[in-house]
């Protein structure tokens, strides 16, 4: 790391969880800094017009500081805000979203609905830990490497227990990179993926769910990482469990998605359903049906799709499961279930893409299919804003709502409301 030390004054926290600061007619992106206050900031990356700097002391300090409760919180990559209270997170993920909606999208909204997160810590179900030569921990954002950790504040305390058994799976199994977990609450039992390089042998990973993993892990698969995709090569067990969400229960295999913060569960599905009237609605990138199915009892018929295989078996599972006979399941791309479906008249569409939101030729078809409304929940305010400009030719936004399922990190959820412009 170089050292240049520079002394800066921190105008706001930008998206991606840096304080701006300018100086030397250059800006600076600030980690651990709060908004409003001096840091002297060591420089680590400098580029032609801007640079990447750490606070390493707090010259003036802003009073929405806080001490970080977690002891690797220097380190670790996994969070970004633990040194800011909590109001005033949410309140830089209100402003990151508006910003964005301005910058790019050109539209000044007055009012961002914020829901907070009843708890701010122990709220993920799932976590994705790194291993590397016996530790177990996550990547460390200055130098890549793992910070092994015994305790993650932001994991569920049921994840954290099991930590002491995944460190002794690493002494057992040489090549290990990653361990993923879920975790049902509902169920009090886990799901884990084991990530090598190469073949775990079946039968030894047999006898080491016998030996070092508890009970409780109801089911154990061999993954392999391929241009970041993670692929299984088989799995020992029961390879799914159930969460209940309200009224709903859910068949969640582990290859399937499932939103992580289990305390906004119902908030944000309600969020997205309340309001919802239709009488045939799309639902795009829908996962296990998590929207799907409470989606279905306000309306005639919902027709859910996403592209991975696993997702789409539970959903249709999860329908039968809650006796809902309206919605139907497609395994398709969100462009291929645009297409087959151009020229119908739809009512309403649902939409939860990944961090890189739409394709161009899904929002051309979305402008061609010209449903009445759009619900577009989005985890990436940039490309939000960026699709938002591209629907306004046809849709306006009524309403957006920031939903905190990532307290203490800078990512930021939401949900926007879009409806077809009268002429
Ligand atoms: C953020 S998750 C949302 C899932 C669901 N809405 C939920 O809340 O549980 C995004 C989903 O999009 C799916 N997906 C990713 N790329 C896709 C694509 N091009 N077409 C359809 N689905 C896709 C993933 O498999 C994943 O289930």
């Amino acid at each position: 790391m170089a050292d240049k030390l520079l002394e800066l004054n921190i105008e706001k926290i930008v998206y991606g969880g840096f304080g701006l600061a300018r100086h030397g007619g250059k800006t600076y992106l600030v980690r651990y800094s709060a908004p409003r206050e001096i840091v002297r900031a060591e420089v680590y990356r400098e580029k032609k017009d801007y640079g990447e700097a750490v606070a390493v002391e707090t010259l003036l300090p802003s009073n929405q500081r806080r001490d970080p409760v977690c002891p690797y919180y220097e380190f670790c990559g996994g969070c970004q805000f633990q040194h800011i209270d909590y109001d005033t997170q949410l309140k830089i993920k209100k402003d990151n979203l508006l910003e964005s909606l301005e910058r790019m999208a050109g539209l000044n909204l007055t009012e961002v609905e914020t829901i907070p997160s009843p708890q701010e810590f122990g709220y993920r179900v799932r976590v994705q830990f790194k291993v590397k030569k016996g530790h177990v921990g996550f990547v460390r954002w200055d130098n890549r490497d793992i910070v092994s950790v015994e305790n993650c504040p932001v994991a569920h305390p049921k994840i954290n227990e099991l930590i002491p058994s995944l460190r002794e799976l690493t002494n057992q199994v040489k090549d290990l990179q990653e361990i993923h977990v879920l975790y049902s609450p509902t169920e009090e039992e886990f799901l884990i993926k084991l990530v090598t390089p190469t073949y775990l042998d079946k039968e030894l990973l047999k006898k080491l769910r016998k030996s070092y993993i508890p009970p409780s892990v109801v089911g154990v698969g061999n993954y392999f990482r391929l241009r970041n995709g993670l692929h299984k090569r088989y799995f020992v067990g029961r390879e799914y469990t159930f969460i209940s969400v309200g009224d709903f229960k859910y068949r969640v295999s582990n290859d399937s998605f499932f939103q992580t913060n289990r305390f906004l569960w119902e908030k944000f599905a309600n969020l997205v359903v309340d309001k919802a009237e239709f009488k045939k609605a799309l639902e795009l990138y829908c996962g296990v049906g998590f929207f799907t199915l409470p989606l279905a009892k306000k309306g005639n018929f919902i027709e859910g799709s996403d592209s991975n295989p696993s997702a789409v078996n539970d959903a249709q599972y999860n329908a039968k499961l809650n006796g809902i006979e309206n919605a139907i399941f497609l395994k398709s791309t969100a462009f291929k279930h645009l297409q087959l479906r151009a020229g119908e008249v739809l009512d309403t569409v649902v939409l939860d893409p990944p961090r890189s939101g739409l394709i161009e030729k899904e929002i051309e078809l979305l402008l061609e299919n010209k449903p009445e409304s759009i619900v577009y929940i989005s985890c990436n305010p940039t490309t939000l804003a960026r699709d938002i400009k591209r629907l306004s030719k046809a849709y306006r936004l009524e309403k957006s709502c920031v939903i905190d399922i990532f307290p203490q990190s800078y990512h930021v959820e939401s949900v926007n409301f879009l409806r077809i412009k009268t002429p």
